[in-house]
């Protein structure tokens, strides 16, 4: 009997190749960079399962290039906003992602980049680097305290929670803003408020929601109005769930005081971006979840889902389970 034929669109580890190379015919795009447009329409041509990034776009042309015979649409991430969910569904595909493996690795950075910009870890490396470290001095690169500071985290899911559990070492007053949340206060000593409380209270606000078209933008100039001055921003979530211009804005009027970004918009951040000439923004490479141990993972559950797919089992996590409703 003949392997299902699959598709995936970048080298993932070696774990995840294994699992399908056992089991199905792959064919893997051998590029560092995402195949294009063309080569992706190329690629899923007549293929059983694709197993995409999250910076491949799959929408309703890659799902006609596919054909028929497509059974299951694994993404390589949690956040599957790079997925048209509604033609998947119209057509039945089932649709995989990788949940839970990532949210400790994704929670420590989240924590890292609140403790580097709050201490002005990267400013300090940089005055090294150019010569500026003189002296101690009693005014150097003074920063925020972080123990006993009010952290506001926006998304109170998974990664969201595991933030808070970070927050109870450093005796820091949380405020989460969840609207899909229907039970309160997963976590102790968390609390439930509204937006604005959270904006006008919170010496950090954490981004951990998803991107969807309730919180594309959702920080823009009249948001960073209501936040404290000297308040941080950090984003782990999706890059344009923060507008960029009224990010800049922000930044260089003193509107709040510092921002720490693991994802921009667009990715990657253009090398002439005005952000990046900010010395009170830290951005770093979408690598959350960039750790051996959780890319094993990832990769590993990516292949299950889509193995289960092809075999015409039920994927293990599956984010429209609707399509089994039929
Ligand atoms: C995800 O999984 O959605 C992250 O952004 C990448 O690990």
């Amino acid at each position: 009997m003949s392997k299902p034929r699959v598709f995936v669109t970048r080298r993932i580890r070696d774990i995840g190749l294994h699992i399908l190379q056992e089991h199905c015919e792959v064919n893997l795009w051998p590029g560092d960079l995402p195949p294009d447009r063309r080569a992706l329409l190329e690629g899923v041509r007549k293929v059983d399962g694709l197993l995409c990034l999250l910076t491949d776009q799959i929408n309703a042309e890659v799902m006609d290039a596919a054909g028929p015979g497509l059974r299951v649409i694994s993404n390589h991430a949690v956040g599957v906003d790079n997925i048209d969910l509604v033609e998947a569904c119209k057509r039945a595909i089932p649709v995989g992602n990788t949940p839970d493996i990532l949210t400790d690795a994704t929670a420590d950075m989240a924590f890292g980049l609140l403790m580097a910009a709050a201490r002005r870890i990267v400013e300090g490396h940089n005055s090294i680097l150019a010569g500026r470290w003189k002296t101690w001095e009693p005014n150097f690169l003074l920063g925020a305290e972080i123990y006993g500071s009010t952290l506001g985290i926006i998304g109170f899911g998974r990664i969201g929670q595991a933030v808070a559990r970070r927050a109870r070492g450093f005796n820091m007053r949380t405020l989460y803003y969840d609207p899909t949340l229907s039970s309160s206060a997963p976590v102790p000593e968390t609390l439930a408020v509204d937006l604005d409380t959270l904006l006008a209270e919170s010496d950090f606000v954490s981004i951990h929601t998803p991107l969807t078209s309730q919180t594309r933008g959702l920080f823009n100039r009249e948001l960073f109005a209501r936040m404290k001055s000297d308040a941080i921003l950090i984003n782990t979530a999706r890059g344009p769930i923060v507008d960029s211009e009224a990010l800049h804005d922000a930044l260089t009027r003193g509107i709040i005081a510092a921002a720490a970004l693991d994802v921009t918009d667009p990715e990657p951040i253009p090398m002439d971006s005005p952000l990046l000439r900010l010395d009170n923004l830290i951005i770093t490479p979408h690598i959350a979840s960039a750790t051996r141990v959780t890319r094993d993972r990832m990769a590993q559950m990516a292949a299950e889902n889509l193995l289960a797919g092809v075999q015409g089992k039920r994927l293990p996590y599956c984010v429209n389970p609707e399509v089994y409703e039929r």
